[in-house]
């Protein structure tokens, strides 16, 4: 590949990261490189899928041990956003009781995201949607299991 179009890729991609980071924010900006907790996870003690009014649909399992989630992951379609707000959302619930959980809304997780372009937060909805949806999952588990 010639030098020019390695240093064309290179500006481009400057450019991209350059745009989202302003877009996004440094803490968004980061997951968005790089979100954790991303994948699924065999035999989930909660389990949420929810297709949001976008069309995109999210997926969060949910492991418990001693009453607090011990593993989470998320899987999304949809958008880079979601990502980010999937991987926040993950961030959040980790290690924490399921009455706290109920807590986390998409207002939150915006909070937490400092600045969010206006046109993608119903992002942060979806995942806290789903997240609920696994914790639901989770408590109806443990009524039928006694
Ligand atoms: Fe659908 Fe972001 S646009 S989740």
């Amino acid at each position: 590949m010639s030098k020019d179009f390695d240093a064309f890729v290179e500006d481009l991609q400057d450019k991209i990261f350059q745009e989202t980071r302003a877009a996004y924010g440094d803490v968004a900006f980061q997951r968005w490189l790089k979100p954790l907790y991303l994948g699924t996870m065999d035999n989930p003690d909660g389990y949420g899928c929810v297709t949001g009014a976008c069309g995109d649909t999210m997926q969060i399992f949910l492991k418990f041990e001693n009453d607090k989630v011990k593993k989470i992951s998320f899987h999304t379609d949809g958008c880079g956003s979601s990502a980010i707000c999937g991987s926040f959302a993950a961030e959040m619930a980790l290690g924490k009781t399921t009455d706290e959980i109920v807590e986390i809304t998409g207002e939150k997780i915006l909070k937490v995201l400092g600045s969010f372009p206006k046109e993608d937060q119903h992002c942060a909805f979806l995942a806290a949607g789903t997240l609920q949806e696994a914790l639901n999952d989770y408590m109806i588990r443990q009524v039928k299991n006694g």
